[in-house]
């Protein structure tokens, strides 16, 4: 039987990062109003293995419905036995042909799997043949400039049974350098039937919406911008909805999501000190005064460290957060 791609109340999906969308992460995104989150990719191999950490990447929030599991490999076997482990938790199960690292590409799957669009299909079709949730496909462009072939690889996919495809409009040797090309998502969308999520370069409210329009794409699917600011989907849902964009976060409501962000990593057992730096390395991002505020969380070795760090900042500005302290703060 068929199975569809969930229909979602916003239009704003939050892109999945290694190493960033933990389910913390996509828990606050969530929250902020994402549409949808997808996990970051997850080794089949490692899955079929029994892999602990691999299971610690599959957790779900409570708030997260829907949420996909991003899944990598190139042995339909392998990826099939780790998609059924995981099928009861997710609501979309998601492959990888996009990665363009050198690490995934050498065992012939993320992008590499570009070179073969038939391979893919096959890949599809063993997953949508055999699982109860829908399966959808992340592509890059093409492989360079002189072979783009996302219109050829997104109707296979469809042709198998994919439930949506998702454009990252860069080739697998731009990397994450140089501009996303756009055009190839509105010629995904003219070929194919199936919903078409655009990827690549959105930064605010109005790439967004400007995205919708030049490609008709039927959602847009947001990384680095949403790593630095989870608020921006409520930006994007709201200039979406009324026409109008939101004053700017002040500093000190940034950083209740930032404290909020560490609670949830609390909640869901993480070590923190390395995702909670990282966050509160891009979170401060553009408030005045605060690379000095980055520079010393460079050098912070806990939560509690990074705590008065900012805490100290907000005092130099006569701001204050109430700050929650989780039970593992001097991780
Ligand atoms: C830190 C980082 C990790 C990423 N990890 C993944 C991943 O696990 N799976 C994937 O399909 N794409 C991954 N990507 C690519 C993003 O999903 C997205 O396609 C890309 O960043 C372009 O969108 P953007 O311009 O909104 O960032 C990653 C990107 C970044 C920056």
């Amino acid at each position: 039987m068929k199975k569809f791609f969930p229909r979602l109340d916003n239009k704003a999906i939050l892109a999945p990062m290694s190493g960033v969308t933990n389910v913390a992460f996509r828990s606050l995104c969530k929250s902020a109003g994402a549409a949808m989150t997808f996990t970051e990719f997850v080794s089949s191999t490692a899955l079929v293995r029994g892999n602990g950490k691999s299971f610690v990447m599959t957790q779900v929030a409570q708030n997260e419905s829907p949420c996909g599991v991003q899944l990598f490999g190139s042995s339909e076997e392998e990826v099939l036995i780790a998609a059924q482990k995981l099928q009861d938790s997710f609501d979309v199960i998601d492959i990888n042909v996009g990665c363009p690292a050198y690490k995934v590409v050498r065992q012939g799957c993320g992008s590499e799997l570009l070179r073969n669009p038939q391979k893919v299909g096959a890949l599809v079709r063993k997953l949508a043949n055999n699982l109860d949730k829908p399966v959808t496909v992340k592509i890059r462009s093409g492989i360079n400039k002189k072979l783009i072939n996302a219109v050829e690889v997104a109707t296979i996919c469809e042709e198998n049974g994919a439930a949506a495809i998702t454009v990252h409009a860069r080739t697998q040797s731009q990397g994450f350098s140089g501009d996303a090309d756009w055009s190839v998502i509105a010629h995904v969308k003219r070929a194919v039937g199936i919903p078409v999520i655009g990827n690549g370069d959105i930064r605010n409210e109005h790439d967004a919406a400007r995205m919708l329009q030049e490609t008709g794409c039927d959602y847009v699917m947001i990384g680095r911008a949403a790593k630095d600011n989870p608020y921006l989907f409520t930006r994007i849902n709201h200039f979406l909805q009324r026409g109008a964009t939101l004053p700017p976060l002040s500093l000190v409501d940034q950083m209740k999501i930032l404290f909020r962000y560490y609670d949830l990593l609390d909640q869901f057992g993480f070590e923190h000190i390395e995702f909670f730096k990282r966050s509160a390395q891009s979170f401060t991002k553009g408030f005045e005064g605060s690379a000095t505020v980055r520079l010393a969380i460079n050098d912070a070795r806990t939560v509690d460290d990074v705590r008065r760090i900012i805490e100290q900042y907000l005092e130099e500005k006569s701001l204050t957060v109430n700050v929650c302290r989780g039970k593992n703060s001097n991780k």
